[in-house]
C-alpha cells in the first residue's frame, strides 16, 4: 500500500485541511499528556538546511505523543557522501515510521517520497513550506474565524511560502493578492493554477488594500545567499510597514513565518504591534503538527 504524503497543501482535500485546523486548536485549547497515539513511534527528521521553529516543533510533538523523533544533517550521515536518495529512502523507511525532510530541491523530497514505505512530510523545499500554512491558517481561524471569502495579501518574494499561500487559497477558497517586484513573481504554472483565486499586483500598497490578513517573508530564502545584494536592492518598495498595514481592514492581522529581517521586509513596528500574531503563529506550528502526525500516523 502507498503510504499518505505530504508533500504539498495539495496533498490534503479541502475537508482534510480544515479538519486538521479544528484538531489543532483541540490539541492546543487540552494539552493532555496522557494522549499518546504515537507511542513508540519513529520520525526521522532530515534537515539540509537550518531550522529552529520545524525541528523543534516535530521533536516537541513526537516526545508529547509518546514516540521520537531522530535529527540527520545529511552531513553526518550517508546522503552527505553521495548515497543515492532513493537507497536512502529505502533503508530509512524500513526503520522509521515516518520522515520529515526539509531539502534544497523539492525533487529530492518527491524522489525520496517514491521510493519510502512510510509516510513523508515536506518540512520546506524550495517551491513550498506546507507545515507552515497549517499553523498560519490554524492562526487565522483562531482570530478571525473562517478565511473563506476573506482577502490575504502575500507581500515580498514569490517563493516557497508564497507558492503554498497559494495553493491554500484554492483548498480554502479566499482571494490571495500578491505584490513581488518584476523577476520574483511566484511561479507562473502555481499561479495559473489558483485560477481567480490568485490576482497578482505590482505595488505593494494595491495588494494590501482592504485585506484581512498582510504575510510576508525574507527577501532571501535559504540557499540564495549569493543573491543577497541584488535582492536588498530589488525587494525595497516591498517593506510592510505601517503604511501598508493601513491599507488593509482596520483588524488586519499581519503574519510572518519567521525569522524575520526588521527594517527589511518588515517594519519593527509593524512585527511587534498590535495586529502581528507572529508569535501564535510559532507556536502554532505545534499544535498544527500534532495533528499532521496524527493524521498520518495513528
Ligand atoms: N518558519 C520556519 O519554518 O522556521 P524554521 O526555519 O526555524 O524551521
Ligand atoms: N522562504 C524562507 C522560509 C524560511 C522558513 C526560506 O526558504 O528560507
Amino acid at each position: 500500500m502507498n503510504p499518505r504524503h505530504f508533500l504539498t497543501l495539495l496533498d490534503l482535500s479541502s475537508e482534510e485541511l480544515r479538519r486538521l485546523i479544528v484538531r489543532a486548536s483541540e490539541f492546543k485549547r487540552n494539552p493532555d499528556r496522557n494522549h499518546e497515539p504515537l507511542k513508540n513511534k519513529v520520525l526521522a527528521m532530515i534537515f539540509e538546511k537550518s531550522s529552529t521553529r520545524t525541528r523543534i516543533s516535530f521533536e516537541t510533538a513526537m516526545v508529547h505523543f509518546g514516540g521520537s523523533a531522530i535529527f540527520l544533517p545529511p552531513r553526518d550521515t550517508q546522503l552527505g557522501r553521495g548515497e543515492p536518495i532513493e537507497d536512502s529512502a529505502r533503508v530509512i523507511s524500513r526503520m522509521v515510521d515516518c520522515v520529515m525532510m526539509r531539502t534544497h530541491r523539492h525533487e529530492t523530497i518527491s524522489s525520496f517520497a517514491r521510493h519510502s514505505s512510510v509516510p513523508v512530510i515536506n518540512g520546506l523545499s524550495d517551491r513550498y513550506h506546507p507545515c507552515q500554512l497549517l499553523a498560519d491558517m490554524q492562526t487565522f481561524f483562531e482570530h478571525r474565524g473562517d478565511i473563506s471569502g476573506r482577502t490575504v495579501a502575500w507581500i515580498g518574494d514569490g517563493n516557497n511560502m508564497c507558492h503554498s499561500y497559494i495553493n491554500a487559497a484554492r483548498l480554502l477558497d479566499f482571494n490571495l493578492h500578491i505584490a513581488c517586484p518584476e523577476h520574483y513573481a511566484p511561479d507562473p504554472e502555481i499561479v495559473a493554477a489558483g485560477g481567480d483565486r490568485v490576482t497578482l499586483f505590482s505595488a505593494a500598497l494595491d495588494a494590501a488594500e482592504n485585506s484581512d490578513l498582510i504575510v510576508t517573508d525574507v527577501w532571501t530564502s535559504m540557499g540564495q545567499e549569493t543573491e543577497q545584494n541584488t535582492r536588498m536592492r530589488e525587494f525595497r518598495g516591498y517593506q510592510v510597514d505601517e503604511m501598508i498595514m493601513a491599507a488593509g481592514k482596520k483588524d488586519c492581522l499581519f503574519m510572518h513565518c519567521l525569522p524575520a529581517h526588521r527594517g527589511e521586509e518588515v517594519s519593527a513596528g509593524v512585527i511587534d504591534g498590535p495586529m502581528s500574531v507572529v508569535w501564535d503563529e510559532a507556536e502554532n506550528r505545534l499544535h498544527s503538527q500534532k495533528s499532521l502526525l496524527e493524521f498520518l500516523l495513528a
